[in-house]
């Protein structure tokens, strides 16, 4: 077992955090046009700090055109309009500090959106002018330019590079944008782009932000040679590239120099963990999502596998893990663990394979024990405290995901872990729209949800949102849970069992989750003191996890 640095510092809050991540579109509506916004978050604030959570994060809030969610920012220093207010911004984040709740803001170095100042001042200028040397623009091959600078594909389907016009009407140079063409990637050689980022950063840690979560962080910076992408050549042009440390050390620094250090997370998703840890060095980033985790099928002889890999690579560079089971992008978790293959695979998203949701919420349940009582910080996207099914049936005229359009369907995109939330009531909106309500929620909600809303579920013994509840409050009060050591036990096979807590001194804490077909025995311990589903007895039901008091 590696060891895991112990104590850590009041300041290092993000070390065992439980940290709720707020899809602000789809969280609460407060002014009923059926699109969420800060006063819903602000009239909700109440449920997170009851919910037991110690961040949240919230997705891009800033003005956008939302051809990618928000993702495409046209101004990083302001609220979007459909959101609320800067001002309003400012009130929730203190409002929720006053509730012991702090606030991590999404910042995007990647690309801004085609609408941002900075491109179209590009468009408006020459090939050559110092306007477009902050993007990748480039003339196009072929004899007339008609064909894309490079092969490199768009993460979101067909080429990475879009062609535009000259201003006197001509066809012109090309743009690089590795998501949608109306996200132009920034070119982060130019020293203006580093240093408004910089900014920015300050801008919102002046208001109060504790931390960022950085988009694509691993994808920041280019090759400028801007070559064919080979398979065989190392380094890649654009993923992982060893620039990008630099950036984050820098940013490093701009974090530690506030009095309460902020949190930099950063979304890296890379397949080697050797990699992923080099992002997590003592002067770079704090804690980065755990993407293989979340990736893994719920067998407990590759959870076992991803959990051991995960707390090896951290260990050397003392970061803390985190352990995530959801996002934005990703199939909604009872939907995933109910089909028969239960991994997520970004490229297909098993979208339309029969599920039982049944099986899957139960294991959903465990799951959620499981990364609630693994050393690190952990991060639960909103809805997941519901048990939310993924909504597969959402009509492709309402469907907005560019990764949808841009592959003419053949990715479902990624909307249907984006229905706004059931509050309450029988009906959509669920309570989701304050009244008066004059428009309908910007995604549809199925029929069926009322038994899922947080009503329905409060109070409610056997309900997802009590699980969650619970085990958030017991997180908090378990001195062993969070930041800290843990030891294997032996349980048996397919079974995964873990001790937390020094062992020296305090009470001892056992986590139990059995992936196996057949009820399995309980350890010896003194007191259960939660389960995700009945126990059969003295024993373990298949896909059920168990945390025991064990002295
Ligand atoms: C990240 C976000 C995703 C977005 C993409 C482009 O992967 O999580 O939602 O589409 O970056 O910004």
């Amino acid at each position: 077992m590696p060891a895991i640095r112990a104590n850590p510092l009041p300041n290092e809050w993000w070390r065992g955090a439980a940290i709720y991540q707020v899809y602000v579109r789809s969280f609460a509506d407060g002014n009923g046009d059926g699109v969420g916004d800060l006063a819903g978050v602000r009239s909700r604030l109440r449920h997170l700090a009851d919910l037991g959570v110690d961040a949240l994060w919230f997705n891009p809030w800033y003005p956008s055109p939302m051809a990618d969610g928000g993702y495409d920012v046209t101004d990083y220093r302001s609220i979007d309009p459909a959101f609320g207010t800067l001002a309003e911004a400012e009130k929730l984040i203190a409002e929720a500090l006053d509730l012991g709740i702090r606030t991590i803001i999404d910042i995007v170095p990647n690309h801004v959106s085609d609408t941002h100042r900075w491109f179209r001042q590009a468009l408006a200028a020459p090939p050559g002018s110092p306007e477009r040397a902050r993007f990748w623009f480039r003339p196009g091959r072929g004899e007339h330019g008609e064909l894309p600078p490079n092969d490199w594909p768009s993460q979101f389907g067909g080429s990475a590079w879009s062609r535009v016009a000259e201003p006197d009407g001509t066809p012109g140079e090309w743009y690089l944008h590795r998501f949608a063409s109306q996200q132009p990637d920034l070119n982060w050689e130019h020293p203006e782009v580093r240093a408004e980022h910089e900014d920015v950063l300050r801008f919102w840690f002046d208001r109060g932000a504790a931390g960022v979560r950085i988009d694509s962080a691993a994808e920041v910076v280019k090759d400028p040679a801007l070559p064919d992408f080979d398979p065989e050549h190392d380094p890649h042009p654009y993923l992982d590239r060893d620039e990008l440390h630099d950036i984050y050390r820098s940013w490093r620094r701009l974090a530690d120099s506030y009095p309460q250090p902020r949190a930099l997370i950063g979304e890296v998703w890379l397949p080697d963990p050797e990699r992923f840890a080099r992002y997590l060095r003592p002067d770079e980033l704090h804690t980065a999502f755990n993407f293989g985790f979340l990736a893994c099928p719920w067998d407990a002889e590759r959870l076992r596998e991803s959990i051991t890999t995960t707390l090896a690579v951290h260990a050397p560079v003392g970061a803390p893990a985190t352990w995530v089971l959801a996002n934005h992008d990703i199939t909604r978790t009872v939907t995933r663990y109910g089909r028969a293959d239960t991994g997520f695979d970004f490229a297909t998203k098993g979208h339309g394979i029969p599920t039982d949701l049944a099986l899957g919420t139960r294991r959903a349940r465990a799951a959620a024990l499981l990364s609630l009582a693994l050393p690190g910080s952990v991060y639960l996207y909103q809805g997941e405290e519901l048990g939310l099914p993924e909504v597969e049936d959402i009509p492709a005229d309402r469907i907005e995901d560019p990764m949808y359009h841009r592959t003419g369907g053949a990715d479902p995109g990624r909307d249907g872990c984006r229905v706004p939330l059931p509050w309450s009531g029988t009906v959509s909106p669920y309570g989701f729209s304050a009244e008066p309500v004059t428009g309908e929620p910007w995604l549809p909600q199925p029929d069926g949800w009322a038994g899922l809303s947080v009503a329905a579920q409060s109070g409610a013994p056997d309900s997802m949102l009590t699980l969650y509840r619970t085990a958030l409050r017991l997180r908090r009060a378990e001195p062993g849970l969070g930041d800290g050591p843990m030891s294997w036990l032996d349980a048996g096979p397919r079974v995964l069992a873990f001790a937390r807590g020094s062992g020296a001194d305090g009470p001892g804490f056992t986590c139990v989750v059995n992936l196996s077909g057949a009820p399995v025995p309980l350890p010896a311990h003194t007191a259960v003191l939660l389960a995700s589903g009945p126990l059969d007895g003295g024993a373990l039901p298949p896909d059920t996890a168990v945390w025991l008091r064990t002295t």
